[in-house]
């Protein structure tokens, strides 16, 4: 019996020590533990991360690890190194990244895709009882952690905020420093080291070329006892975002107390080579077959090629060059589409006919919407912008992808969302209709994403047409405000003779449609009629009878000045919501709609408000009227009827339908 306890307690011993030393220079025959859609390559690449979206992977060393001891409960040293590579689909686009990471468990179930890197989510952030310790080599600008740039390795203590950070680079051998893209797809090397008696981090990059550098990228003093148990698990999380991304290990060695084995660099397994595609099989039949096939198929194939390179002509000119990788190649999306089959056709919107479509290779779902545009005068302007504006990165945006031009006719390629627009969940109430928290989501998600339009990024971006059928519903439900910035197409290249009024009936602020001008302040309004949009789950001009129509606000405002304006809430909502919030979002949508611009809110405080770090102001002191709530398509009607009569009574059966589209339709 006791040398049996002896025994077992030399082999827990043995265990513990063996398990604080692991190198792998690939990992063909390594047992590790896998989730998400991590997975090992056939030739030993670890893959934690494949080409797909919002998702995410990761991979543990199968063994506990012991970090330290009990006597007096401060952490070990420890050291490890890999080396990882990060492919995006698009040179210029990637999501999200890798961690390195020290967690209690192995795998990290609750986590969340995206800009949560698979590591935290969105209530355990930042909680001190969440023991993790991780090392992010992170590609987006997540301005809710503070990230400093698209390109920062980070170190992250229960906290996707880092410790500290910096951009991605090294010290050469003169102490210079040189920038590293992480996401350039070549394969790069990274030391972490804790010291356990100085309690400093150290963390170093390098390319795969270089040897360690002796000056570190990135340190922190920190004491990690209170942070790691004495029993931890050591591993990888990736996910990504709204981009396909591909993100690889393909060595690793770890040590507690000593330096980490040096990877054998010549041994680590080849990543896929650039562009590579898998091949087909060749039957072999005869040869006197092959032959006679091959003479009848070089001669279709050339008949085949002149009038292919016909009908894919495209219109490149020289200054187009520099926009090189937002530019997608007609022949892709055509077949992308099916050749613009009306079966992949999802809706036809203020500017033009959308359609799905999977891109040819790699399988990825976009959304291509097809502009046509006649004159080609303010087109490189207008490029330049779509390019500017395939920059905008936020996660209540729906992200654009790039453009394809064509004679007289631009396509936009947007990512695909497969949970279709806001306004179906409204009004067509399919099977799901959304609750009360959903909705308070999407509305505080569109909110920011506006104010990130008119506040955060380094130009002002008016949306100019925000309605719920412009907000698409993402994978987890989240808002996203799409078509943003493509009115200025009508800017640019239209008839001068054509009013620039561009935007919805119902939306329109009443200073707008008197001036054809877009500002901040037009959006806002239409930011409260969309409010109010969602919480009634009504239009705001409802078509009620023969002659008759219904004014959203002016119910809501009715309901207010009774003293009920809750009553105003849709019906569908029936338990479940909070007055609180309900009363918020209807009053705050009365503010927005109000016709003197600057009574109106802007997104920064309406976002303050909607979180509720600022008290709304009351409203009965802002000597609102029903008329000074009034929608603007009363004066709409008072500047326009006599230009467009044929077009009022469509324009006014169905709100929905744009002002653009009838303008448009009246010019042909
Ligand atoms: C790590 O363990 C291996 C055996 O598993 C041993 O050969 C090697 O010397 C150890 N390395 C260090 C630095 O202790
Ligand atoms: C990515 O991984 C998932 C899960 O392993 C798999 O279902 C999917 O087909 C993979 N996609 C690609 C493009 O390899
Ligand atoms: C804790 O014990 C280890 C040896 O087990 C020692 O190296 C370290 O200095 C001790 N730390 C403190 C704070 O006493
Ligand atoms: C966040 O993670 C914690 C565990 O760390 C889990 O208990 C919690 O339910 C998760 N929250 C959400 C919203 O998934
Ligand atoms: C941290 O997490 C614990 C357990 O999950 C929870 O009880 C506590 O309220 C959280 N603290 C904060 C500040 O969220
Ligand atoms: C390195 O990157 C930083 C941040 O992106 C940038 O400010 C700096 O100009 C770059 N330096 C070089 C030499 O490219
Ligand atoms: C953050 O890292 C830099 C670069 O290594 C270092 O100079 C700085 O002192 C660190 N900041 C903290 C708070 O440790
Ligand atoms: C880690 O240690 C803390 C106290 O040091 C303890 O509260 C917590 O339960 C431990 N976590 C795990 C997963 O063992």
């Amino acid at each position: 019996m006791f040398l049996k306890l002896v025994l077992l307690c030399f082999l827990v011993t043995v265990v513990a020590i063996e398990d604080t030393n692991f190198t792998y220079n690939g990992f063909q025959s390594s047992h590790l533990y896998l989730d998400g859609i991590a997975e090992l390559t056939s030739n030993g690449l670890l893959r934690l991360t494949n080409d797909t979206k919002q998702q995410k992977g990761h991979a543990f060393y199968p063994n506990p690890i012991l970090f330290k001891n009990n006597i007096n409960g401060s952490v070990f040293s420890f050291s490890t190194t890999f080396v990882f590579a990060i492919r995006p689909q698009y040179a210029t686009l990637s999501g999200h990244g890798i961690v390195f990471v020290v967690s209690p468990t192995k795998g990290l179930p609750y986590s969340l895709p995206s800009q949560y890197l698979g590591l935290l989510n969105d209530t355990n952030n930042g909680n001190s009882s969440n023991h993790v310790f991780g090392v992010e080599l992170d590609t987006i600008m997540s301005s809710e952690f503070g990230d400093i740039n698209d390109n920062h390795v980070g170190i992250d203590i229960n906290d996707l905020k880092s410790a500290n950070s910096t951009f991605a680079g090294y010290y050469n051998s003169d102490g210079k420093f040189e920038n590293l893209t992480l996401f350039s797809g070549y394969p790069m090397q990274v030391w972490i080291e804790y010291d356990g008696e100085k309690k400093k981090i150290d963390v170093t990059l390098a390319p795969i070329k270089v040897d360690k550098p002796k000056q570190p990228l990135l340190s922190l003093k920190k004491d990690l006892s209170p942070i790691l148990n004495s029993s931890m698990y050591v591993g990888f999380s990736s996910a990504t975002g709204s981009v396909y991304t591909s993100h690889y290990v393909l060595g690793w060695s770890f040590k507690v107390n000593g330096e980490a084995q040096k990877l054998l660099i010549s041994e680590l397994p080849k990543l896929p080579r650039f562009g590579e595609k898998k091949e087909d099989k060749i039957l072999t039949v005869g040869l006197p077959l092959i032959l006679l096939s091959l003479v009848f198929m070089i001669t279709l194939g050339v008949i085949y090629l002149i009038k292919r390179k016909k009908m894919f002509a495209e219109i490149l000119e020289d200054w187009e060059h520099e926009y090189g990788p937002h530019r997608f190649k007609f022949k892709d999306l055509y077949f992308a589409t099916k050749g613009f089959r009306e079966r992949e056709l999802l809706g036809t919107g203020g500017f033009g006919r959308v359609y799905k479509g999977v891109m040819p290779g790699s399988k990825i779902e976009v959304a291509v919407k097809r502009v046509s545009h006649e004159s080609r005068q303010g087109m490189r302007e207008f490029v330049s912008e779509i390019v500017s504006i395939g920059r905008l990165r936020h996660r209540n945006l729906v992200p654009l992808l790039g453009y394809c031009r064509r004679k007289g006719e631009l396509l936009l390629v947007y990512d695909y969302m497969p949970n279709g627009s806001l306004d179906k969940y409204l009004y067509n109430q399919p099977n799901v209709s959304l609750n009360w928290s959903q909705r308070f989501r999407i509305i505080k998600g569109v909110a920011s994403g506006l104010f990130y339009l008119h506040e955060q990024w380094e130009q002002v971006v008016i949306h100019r047409d925000i309605k719920a059928s412009n907000v698409l519903i993402d994978g987890e439900l989240n808002g996203r405000l799409g078509d943003f910035g493509l009115a200025r197409l009508y800017d640019h290249g239209t008839d001068p003779h054509t009013t620039h009024l561009v935007g919805t009936v119902g939306y329109l602020a009443p200073e707008h449609t008197r001036t054809g001008k877009a500002t901040k302040f037009s959006d806002v309004f239409a930011f409260g009629a969309f409010l109010l949009e969602v919480v009634c789950g009504k239009r705001p001009i409802e078509h009620v009878g023969e002659n008759e129509s219904e004014i959203l606000v002016d119910y809501v405002f009715e309901c207010w000045k009774r003293g009920v304006i809750i009553e105003a809430k849709d019906v569908n909502l029936c338990t479940d919501y909070s007055i609180q919030e309900v009363e918020l979002v209807l009053k705050l949508g009365l503010l927005c709609s109000h016709s003197e611009p600057l009574v109106r809110p802007n997104m920064r405080q309406v976002v303050q408000y909607l979180e509720m770090d600022i008290a709304l102001p009351d409203l009965s002191l802002l000597s609102l009227s029903s008329s000074g709530l009034t929608f603007g398509y009363r004066e709409f009607f008072e500047d326009f009827p006599l230009s467009y009569p044929s077009d009022m009574d469509k324009t006014f059966s169905h709100t929905s339908v744009s002002i653009t589209d009838s303008l448009l339709s009246g010019g042909r």
